[in-house]
C-alpha cells in the first residue's frame, strides 16, 4: 500500500510525526499478522517556510525531511490552494498512490484532498468533524469541503461524529481514533519538563527587545502566555489594539506576559504603528515564533494562557492551564469548561476577556482527559486505514 501524507501548516507538523512513527512500527511488526507493509511519502506544500515556524519542528519532533516540497510560500487563499492543486496533482499523477491522508484544517488540507479525490485517490481526514459554525472563518470552509470529500473521516471526539452524521456522512466512513495531537504531547511532556524557562526567554527574545534585561523567571514564578494570530483578532486596528492594551495595564501589572509573535501578528501590530508601544511594554516578553517542546515547557507552567490558538485549547484542556480562547466560538468544544476542559470563550470584548481572566486565576489548574486522548491514536489511524473496507 502506498500512501502520500500532506502537512503545510504549523499545526500540521505535530499531528504527523506520531502518524509516521505508527507506520514505521507498522512496518518492522506488520500487524495485523500478513497484513502489506506502507509505502510512505511525505509532502510539504510549503505555506509556512521560515526556518521558526517549520524546519524547527521537523528537527525537535524527528520528522523525516519531506520527500517532495511544493515550495508554495506565502499568498492569498486562492494562490495558495491553486497552486497547492497544480503541483500536488503532478506528485499524485507520478506517485499513484493508494491514499492521500491529510490532516486538520489548513489550506493544504483542503487543496490536497480535493485534488486527490478528482484523480479517484482515496482520501483519509484526520481530525474530521470539527465545526465551528463559523463560515468566516477560512478553516471552517476548509474542514467542511474536506469532510465532504473524504473517504475514511478520522475524528477526535464524539461530538465530531454527531456532526458528521447530522451532514449524512455514512456511518462507516467514520472512525472515533482519537486526538492525535496529545500522542505528540504525551511522548514530549517528560522530556521538556526540564527546560528552564529563563533559558527558553533568554534565546527566543525578539532582538528589539534585547537591550532590556528579560524578567528573572525560575521554575516557580507565576507567569502568563499570550498567543494571537487570527484575522479575526489581528487583522482590525480596533481589535487588536484593545487587546494590546489589557495586557499592557492590566494583565502584566499581575505578572509577566509572553507572547511568541506569529508573524501575521507582527505585520500588524507594525502596520498598525503598535509595535513600539508592544517592544517598550514593561513586563511583556515578545519572542520569535518558538518550537515545540520550548512552547509546551512554557504552557505546564503557566498561570494562564491567552490563545486563539486551537491546538493549545486542546493541550491546556490535557495539562490544566486554565484557557481563555480569544473567539466567540470553537469547533473543539470537548476543551471548554461546561465539557469538563479548561477553557473559556471570550472572544474579543475586553470586560468579558478581564472577568474570565480573574475566574481563571482563582480556579487554577485542572486537567482533563477527553475520551482516548491516550497517546495511542496514530495507531488507530494507520489502523483505520490499513482495515478500510474489511
Ligand atoms: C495558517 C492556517 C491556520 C493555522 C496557522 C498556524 C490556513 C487557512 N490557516 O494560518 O489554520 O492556525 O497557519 O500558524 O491554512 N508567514 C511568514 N513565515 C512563514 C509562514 C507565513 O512570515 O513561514 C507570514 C505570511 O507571509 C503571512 C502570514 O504569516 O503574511 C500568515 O501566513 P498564512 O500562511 O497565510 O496563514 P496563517 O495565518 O499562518
Amino acid at each position: 500500500m502506498k500512501i502520500i501524507s500532506v502537512v503545510g501548516a504549523r499545526p500540521n507538523f505535530m499531528k504527523i510525526a506520531p502518524f509516521i512513527n505508527a507506520i514505521k512500527k507498522h512496518n518492522e511488526k506488520l500487524e495485523p499478522s500478513g497484513s502489506q507493509p506502507v509505502k510512505h511519502l511525505l509532502v510539504h506544500t510549503g505555506q509556512h517556510y521560515d526556518v521558526r515556524m517549520s524546519e524547527s519542528f521537523f528537527r525537535s519532533l524527528g520528522i523525516p525531511n519531506p520527500d517532495i516540497n511544493l515550495e508554495i510560500g506565502s499568498g492569498t487563499h486562492a494562490e495558495q490552494v491553486g497552486h497547492t492543486m497544480i503541483a500536488f496533482e503532478k506528485i499524485c499523477i507520478t506517485e499513484k498512490p493508494d491514499w492521500v491522508v491529510v490532516l486538520g484544517d489548513v489550506n493544504a488540507t483542503l487543496a490536497c484532498s480535493v485534488t486527490a479525490k478528482k484523480l479517484n485517490i482515496k482520501v483519509c481526514h484526520i481530525e474530521a468533524g470539527l465545526r465551528s459554525g463559523d463560515m468566516a472563518m477560512p478553516e471552517e470552509i476548509n474542514r467542511l469541503v474536506t469532510d465532504r470529500l473524504s473517504d475514511l473521516l478520522l475524528t477526535p471526539d464524539r461530538l465530531s461524529n454527531e456532526n458528521l452524521k447530522k451532514e449524512g456522512v455514512p456511518p462507516e466512513k467514520i472512525e472515533f481514533v482519537g486526538n492525535i495531537m496529545i500522542d505528540t504531547l504525551e511522548a514530549n511532556r517528560e522530556k521538556v519538563a526540564g527546560l528552564s524557562i529563563a533559558a527558553i526567554l533568554e534565546k527566543n527574545r525578539l532582538d528589539e527587545q534585547q537591550k532590556k534585561p528579560a524578567p528573572k523567571l525560575d521554575s516557580d514564578s507565576r507567569y502568563a502566555v499570550l498567543t494571537m494570530h487570527r484575522p479575526s483578532n489581528v487583522d482590525q486596528k480596533e481589535i487588536l489594539e484593545p487587546i494590546l492594551n489589557f495586557l499592557t495595564e492590566e494583565v502584566s501589572k499581575d505578572m509577566p506576559v509572553i507572547w511568541p509573535i506569529h508573524p501575521r501578528t507582527q505585520k500588524m501590530l507594525q502596520k498598525f504603528g503598535l509595535w513600539e508601544k508592544a517592544v517598550n511594554a514593561e513586563n511583556l516578553v515578545l519572542l520569535y515564533p518558538i518550537g515545540y517542546h520550548e512552547m509546551l515547557r512554557l504552557n505546564m507552567g503557566a498561570a494562564i494562557m491567552l490563545t486563539d490558538s486551537g491546538g493549545l485549547q486542546e493541550e491546556c484542556c490535557v495539562l490544566g492551564t486554565p484557557c481563555l480562547t480569544l473567539r466567540w466560538n470553537t469547533e473543539r468544544p470537548v476543551t471548554l469548561k461546561e465539557h469538563g476542559g479548561a477553557s473559556v470563550l471570550v472572544g474579543n470584548n475586553i470586560s468579558r476577556i478581564r472577568e474570565e481572566y480573574q475566574t481563571a486565576l482563582q480556579t487554577g489548574r485542572v486537567p482533563q482527559r477527553p475520551e482516548l486522548w491516550d497517546g495511542q491514536t496514530a495507531q488507530r489511524c494507520v489502523k483505520a486505514i490499513l482495515n478500510y473496507g474489511k
